[in-house]
């Protein structure tokens, strides 16, 4: 099996710059859980190989994962990302526009999740990053197996919720919504998925063309 110390050396596979670093801090002051490093090096991964050029996000915080998105999504993609609070999209833009991404790269849109997403162009994504209310994320697979495209990947954080996924006695109302969209991606035959132990849990899957 694999230890701690394995998951760690994979989690710090690659090492983040100064902008990174400087979003993390920006979280920390506000209190938001960002994805570490491992995840954010999968989700960069995963924009890569689809070449994303529109990927939307539920849950900016202050953009460490849309920074390791936007680098690597194509040159003129635009990452689209929501969030309730206003003061995390501020910081977020800070991020962005500090690492060197004009405003036409991203398009922060505050609101909720679920009030957004309705809005949102079906089949219009490369890439559905889902990191917003864990509670709701049943919610967020109905639509965006709407928004993504054939061939297009949905990702979740925190798919193994602080480890209580994985162990059936924690039933609480996150680890439920989050366990069940688990199963339900697994038994979707629409979707080929994978579940990486990465940070807090990513799970990906890629709509089938
Ligand atoms: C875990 S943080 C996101 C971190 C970010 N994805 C990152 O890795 O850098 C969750 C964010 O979701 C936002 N949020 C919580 N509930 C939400 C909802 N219903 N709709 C949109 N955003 C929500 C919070 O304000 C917070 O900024």
């Amino acid at each position: 099996m694999t230890t701690a110390a394995s998951l760690a050396y994979a989690e710090d596979f690659l090492s983040e710059d100064d902008h990174l670093v400087a979003a993390r801090r920006r979280s920390d002051d506000v209190g938001v859980i960002p994805v570490g490093p491992g995840g954010g090096a999968a989700l960069s991964f995963l924009a890569s190989v689809v070449q994303a050029k529109s990927v939307a996000e539920i849950g900016t915080g202050t953009g460490v994962s849309g920074l390791w998105l936007l680098r690597g999504m194509q040159p003129d993609g635009v990452l689209t990302s929501v969030d309730l609070e206003a003061e995390h999209q501020r910081l977020a833009r800070e991020t962005f526009t500090e690492a060197g991404y004009a405003p036409q790269r991203f398009r922060l849109i505050a609101g909720a999740g679920l009030d957004v997403m309705p809005r949102l162009t079906d089949a219009g994504y490369d890439v559905v990053f889902l990191d917003g209310d864990k509670v709701e994320y049943g919610e967020y697979l109905d639509q965006a197996m709407r928004l993504v495209r054939p061939g297009g990947i949905i990702v979740f954080d925190n798919a193994l919720w602080h480890d209580r996924v994985a162990d059936p006695a924690q039933r609480d109302p996150e680890t439920s919504a989050i366990r069940d969209v688990v199963q339900r991606v697994r038994n979707d035959e629409r979707l080929r998925s994978v579940l990486l132990p990465l940070g807090d849990g990513l799970l990906a899957a890629q709509l089938l063309a």
